[in-house]
């Protein structure tokens, strides 16, 4: 008997570099769950179809190409061209693109990740189609509604039909919202997902002896979040600590677009590309960047994907922000948040982790490379009825 959930069509809809990274795991079990009923004989009208749009948020090479052939996604089956832009403009611009699509696709579920502008307009078109949205890493609240991503998450919550979290913590603040709770699923990280399948081959890249570094013998940094790296004031004071740090240990500092464009127009991306101790480097490709934060001695960054990282590959994390809306990986990780307004309490946090030894890895509860077999499953069982 052919299985209820078989022949139905989910739309993956991502625009930046983590919404690639999680979707990866989601498609690949997608595709096992396409297999496994195949060999149970359910025949080809048993496949869940997928369709993947990619807005195009992110675009260039470094940006978006390297990840979808290192994670092994298949072409876009459609290709927005949203590019950059104000807030509004880039949200507006999926919305128009995509409302086509989904007209044209019709989809039984439309699926979205993270907290990116790309989540927020998907979902808000999907959702005013009527057709049912899934939310993967939903219920994560930092307080901080000045940050664009906090936003999108509030909002992209409240349209989901299924929300699929990370943490328990996550499910709590989805409940104290309203959110009714069968909506609900705690299936783990889908991120931890890819990172457990892409380790082993992430081992292998050469980054280290490129850059001319030893394992736990440097320091990895990131910095693109606008309250960071948009402002003058903001922008110096962070280069400055960067120059501290350096001047304890090698630092790689992988540049992000955005920052980038802040340092070049704020005239210090030369300064701090010849200070010694100090490597700029162009974004880097999944696989590179992961081989380079799993032998670090320490990661200073304000991403929020990195914080999760570090805490399964036991790598202590400096996160220059005040708040998080991930607090597992304080209770149960290796992530501290620093302020990022002081350049010298930034270089003291960096003397406390060196003085301490390397913490332990750990996985928080569900962090066990399959959630997106759970997610699947229960997409599966939703789609039964
Ligand atoms: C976006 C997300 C952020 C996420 C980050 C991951 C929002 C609100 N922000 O921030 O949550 O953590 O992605 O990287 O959705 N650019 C390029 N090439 C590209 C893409 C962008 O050069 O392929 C440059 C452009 O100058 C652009 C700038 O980077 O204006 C910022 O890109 P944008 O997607 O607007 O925001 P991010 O800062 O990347």
């Amino acid at each position: 008997m052919t299985d209820p959930a078989a022949g139905h069509k989910l739309l993956h809809v991502v625009g930046t570099r983590p919404n690639f990274v999680k979707v990866a795991s989601i498609m690949a079990a997608v595709e096992r769950w396409n297999i496994a009923s195949a060999a149970l004989g359910q025949g080809s009208s048993a496949l869940l179809q997928q369709i993947l749009v990619h807005t195009g948020q992110h675009y260039d090479e470094r940006m978006s190409r390297v990840f979808f052939r290192e994670l092994g996604l298949p072409e876009p089956d459609h290709y927005l061209e949203v590019g950059s832009g104000s807030h509004a403009m880039q949200t507006a611009r999926v919305m128009l693109a995509l409302e086509p699509v989904l007209l044209a696709e019709q989809p039984d579920l439309v699926v979205v990740v993270g907290d990116v502008n790309s989540t927020l307009a998907a979902a808000l078109v999907a959702a005013k189609l009527c057709i049912p949205v899934a939310h993967v890493e939903a219920g994560l609240r930092s307080g901080d509604r000045t940050m664009p991503e906090e936003l999108n998450r509030l909002l992209t919550d409240q349209l989901a039909d299924l929300s699929f979290t990370t943490s328990k913590d996550a499910g709590a603040n989805l409940a104290a919202e309203g959110i009714a709770p069968d909506r609900v699923f705690f299936v783990g990280n889908t991120m931890i997902d890819t990172l457990k399948a892409h380790l082993p081959e992430a081992m292998e890249s050469s980054i280290l002896t490129q850059l001319d570094l030893t394992p736990s013998g440097y320091a990895v940094a990131t910095l693109h979040r606008p309250s960071n790296v948009d402002s003058q004031d903001n922008l110096e004071l962070l280069a400055r600590a960067l120059s501290l740090v350096s001047e304890r240990l090698p630092v790689v500092f992988p540049v992000h677009a955005r920052t980038r464009d802040s340092l070049r127009r704020l005239a210090l991306f030369e300064s701090l590309d010849h200070r010694t101790g100090l490597t700029l480097t162009e974004p880097l490709g999944y696989l590179d960047f992961l081989s380079l934060i799993a032998r670090a001695r320490l990661v200073i960054t304000d991403s929020g994907g990195i914080q999760e990282e570090t805490t399964v590959l036991g790598v202590p994390c400096l996160t220059l922000r005040t708040s998080t809306e991930r607090p597992v990986t304080i209770w149960e990780g290796t992530n501290h948040l620093v302020n990022p307004d002081d350049a010298d309490g930034i270089a003291a946090a960096v003397d406390a982790v060196l003085a301490a030894p390397m913490p332990a890895a750990r996985m928080p509860e569900l962090w066990d490379g399959q959630a997106g077999n759970r997610i699947v499953e229960a997409v599966v069982e939703w789609l039964r009825g």
